[in-house]
């Protein structure tokens, strides 16, 4: 997201994006940024604080990673969009609904333990909508349609392989 504001065209975007970026990175209070409440969730998992940040990452994380950093680094602004927009804030809320109940079914992690995944729900589709906001904003032509589309698609097809090497990770096996 803060590779892809300075590529934004219009001017006033930045007071779009104020309001996704103060819930990311906790503009009222930093224990409650995003990546705190992960931390509290990986906690409450048992992962002690001195492997945060130090844990390898599987090499479908890793890929996801850069790929993602290509995506609104590198490419046009159209694609970015797409990815973090309607690949990310708008498919959020869903994948988490099936999280939670997965996360606490096999875990004895509390309602506050998983508030990181929880928050998003609601959040992320306030997010969703400034990106809407944005899409209607910069999205003219059949072309600009096909370039975000493509972002979005190309953004999913990562997340499927994240996916199945998570699954891999916790189940052996992906399935078919
Ligand atoms: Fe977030
Ligand atoms: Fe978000």
């Amino acid at each position: 997201m803060t590779n892809l504001l300075p590529k934004i065209p219009d001017k006033d975007a930045a007071d779009l994006f104020r309001v996704v970026f103060d819930d990311e990175f906790g503009q009222h209070t930093i224990f409650r940024s995003h990546p705190a409440l992960y931390r509290n969730c990986l906690k409450a998992l048992g992962l002690p604080d001195g492997a945060w940040g130090r844990v390898k990452p599987l090499p479908e994380v890793s890929q996801y990673l850069e790929a993602h950093l290509k995506l609104t680094r590198e490419e046009d602004f159209l694609i970015g969009l797409g990815a973090v927009g309607p690949a990310h804030e708008f498919a959020i809320p869903t994948m988490f609904e099936y999280l939670i109940p997965g996360l606490q079914n096999n875990s004895d992690l509390s309602d506050e333990d998983v508030e990181y995944f929880s928050m998003h729900i609601i959040e992320d589709k306030e997010h969703a909508i400034v990106f809407n906001k944005l899409i209607v904003r910069h999205v003219e032509t059949e072309e600009g349609q096909q370039r975000l589309k493509e972002g979005a698609m190309r953004s999913l097809a990562y997340r499927h392989t994240f996916w199945d090497g998570l699954e891999r990770a916790v189940f052996g096996t992906p399935s078919a």
